[in-house]
């Protein structure tokens, strides 16, 4: 299977010594591994485009209305893993190949989709390609993100060799898509105990990211006593032991795993500490129950230390429930090849560009078998036997999509 080569070609692009993988939107390895795909998909004669938000689009027959769309991102979070985006790039050439080894003549446009910075690994905001397109955040805020270094999207995108003033909503593309089918390693070990190497999926929880901005003092950490202190860093500890008991207490999770400590040096009480809660729920109420009860107990802290603090949401994703007539007909599909036709039907607490189309476009996601479960790390894995599958999975569902009249997908 053309996989394997593939597979083997793209691992490197921006794998570190541990294995983990650094591709950032708009820099090296990220850049490399479109290149990478941009030739695979010119290779079999595919027409590639670039939107205006940085997507990139390769047509097997089109542009044009009535698409059948596929794909997925390639750039990692930090120290990411190898399957979390790659392996629906991957998949969708591979099931290219799988359809024109069929002799599959498309009767519409099939088009495979690599979406910019899912992760929102350098700038931020996850999904920040599907989001301009589906104009589901301003240009003008998408242009003066920032990265680490200050460095902004619309700078990063200019040296890039895009223009930033053309960023934002892109109705036509969207508008020539009938359906948009996403394949993805499962971040979970859901499929594991069954016989399935491939589900399907259900719904996407609820999610967001908000920025908490602790203010306080700088001053000697040898000689200030304790009282005359204003230490971010104590109402900043509240905020993360605070995430994990809003998150017990209803059912969610809750996450601190990004600060900025500044100056950040051993011997200075801050001045400012920067964190980033990473919050999901089965349902917005929950969501957003957690995310006050975090609000609530890191203002408390914060009064109570004489610290300044602000919460901003940077993004916030409704609860995705994909459309239950295309959702059944992927498990009817994949079924017929599945040593039990009950595909297995999974919710998941992961973001996907699949969850900002699916408000746009009929959606659906296929999940390949991870036995470990283990996501956004070096070790997120999936046996090769299951990508295959998956890959064949993938061509099964393109091809009957395909063949299917447009617009026929029931919601
Ligand atoms: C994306 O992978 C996310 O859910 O954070
Ligand atoms: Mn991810
Ligand atoms: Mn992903």
């Amino acid at each position: 299977m053309s996989f394997d080569r593939m597979w083997a070609e793209l691992a490197p692009v921006g794998r570190a010594a541990d294995g983990g993988y650094h591709r950032y939107t708009w820099a090296g390895a990220d850049t490399d591994a479109r290149a990478w795909f941009t030739g695979e998909a010119a290779a079999r004669g595919l027409d590639v485009r670039t939107d205006r938000n940085g997507n990139l689009w390769a047509w097997w027959g089109g542009p044009g209305p009535g698409a059948v769309a596929t794909g997925s991102h390639l750039d990692s979070v930090p120290d990411g893993g190898a399957f979390d985006g790659p392996l629906g790039v991957v998949s969708a050439l591979a099931a290219v190949d799988e359809l024109r080894a069929r002799g599959v003549r498309p009767a519409r446009p099939l088009v495979l989709a690599v979406f910019v910075e899912e992760e929102g690994g350098r700038f931020g905001v996850p999904c920040l390609g599907s989001r301009l397109t589906a104009g589901e955040i301003s240009p003008e805020r998408a242009r003066g993100l920032a990265d680490a270094d200050g460095v902004t999207w619309a700078e990063a995108m200019a040296a890039a060799g895009h223009d930033p003033d053309l960023i934002g909503p892109d109705p036509d593309t969207l508008a020539s898509l009938d359906v948009f089918v996403e394949l993805h390693v499962e971040q979970g070990r859901a499929l594991e105990d069954t016989v399935h190497p491939v589900g399907v999926a259900s719904a996407i929880w609820p999610h967001g990211r908000w920025r908490m901005d602790f203010t306080g003092r700088a001053d000697h950490a040898g000689t200030t006593r304790l009282a005359d202190r204003n230490d971010p860093m104590l109402p900043f500890a509240h905020a993360v032991l605070a995430a994990r008991a809003q998150a017990e207490e209803h059912g969610a999770r809750a996450t601190v795993a990004r600060s900025v400590i500044v100056p950040n040096g051993t011997n200075a009480i801050p001045s400012l500490v920067s964190a980033w809660l990473d919050a999901r729920a089965d349902s917005e109420d929950t969501l957003t129950a957690v995310v006050e009860g975090v609000r609530a107990r890191a203002e408390a802290a914060a009064r109570e230390h004489g610290v300044g603090v602000a919460m901003t949401a940077e993004s916030r994703t409704p609860l995705v429930s994909f459309a239950h007539g295309l959702r059944d007909r992927l498990a009817a599909v994949v079924g017929t090849r599945a040593p039990d036709p009950r595909v297995p039907v999974l919710p998941t607490g992961a973001g996907h560009d699949a969850g900002v189309l699916a408000a746009h476009v009929p959606t659906a996601m296929l999940y390949v078998r991870n036995p470990t479960g283990v996501s956004h790390s070096p070790k997120e894995w999936a046996r090769p036997d299951d990508c295959h599958a998956g890959v064949l999975a993938l061509a099964d569902v393109l091809q009957d999509l395909l063949a299917r009249p447009v617009g026929e997908v029931a919601p």
